[in-house]
């Protein structure tokens, strides 16, 4: 997209545009953004894959654990904030909204059915990630093993609706940054000083 930075129109298309690109091309900085949520009252951040995004309902999606202890604390405070940057296109972009997870049912057999068995694999380690232990040899993976349907037992979907989203684009001759936020299906955008 040439001279998108010319208009908020078309930096929102661009923002739109980075993270649907982002889904399926393993290469692109929005492949893996970071998800920061809050760990009571402290922030976690952490990567994962982007697996989805639905520019209409403003959803990404992205696979985790149930066990792991970051489900109980979405489940507490639902807000997050999802950040990437990509350096070779100079393009920052952060959203904030909330993250509902699913578990056993139809959404996440959907996306189950769409994950490649090397993916499944990661969700048949035998115990819950982030527990302190020993000896990680233990918990390798023997790909020869393991029933890939087991996995999907610990397998969850965590939908992230953003409210607000910001894309910052720097640019030698001026930086353009730009902010869009949607209240029901109203929209107020703004430029905004770099
Ligand atoms: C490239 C990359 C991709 C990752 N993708 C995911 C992912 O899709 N889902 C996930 O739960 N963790 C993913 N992780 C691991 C997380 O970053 C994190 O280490 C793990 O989920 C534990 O985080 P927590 O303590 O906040 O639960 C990924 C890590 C890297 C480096």
């Amino acid at each position: 997209m040439k001279d998108f930075e010319n208009s908020l129109e078309t930096m929102l298309e661009k923002a739109f545009k980075t993270f649907s690109d982002g889904v399926e091309n393993a290469k692109s900085y929005f492949h893996t953004p970071t998800v920061c949520t809050f760990e009571g009252q402290d922030i976690s951040a952490r990567t994962v894959v982007l697996r989805d995004f639905n520019e209409k309902d403003r959803i990404l999606r992205f696979h985790t654990d149930q066990r792991s202890p970051k489900i109980s604390q979405i489940k507490d405070n639902s807000s997050a904030t999802i950040h990437a940057y990509d350096h070779e296109e100079k393009i920052q972009i952060r959203l904030k909204g909330s993250i509902e997870i699913h578990h056993k049912n139809s959404i996440t057999e959907n996306a189950w059915e769409n994950t490649k068995e090397m993916s499944k694999e990661c969700y048949s380690v035998k115990d819950s990630p982030s527990k302190r232990i020993e000896n990680p040899d233990e918990f390798d993976i023997d790909r020869n093993q393991i029933d890939r349907e087991i996995g999907y037992k610990n397998f969850a979907v965590n939908l992230f609706t953003f409210h607000y989203l910001e894309i910052l684009y720097l640019k030698r001759s001026g930086h353009r940054r730009a902010v869009f936020e949607w209240e029901e299906d109203k929209i107020r955008q703004n430029w905004m000083i770099p």
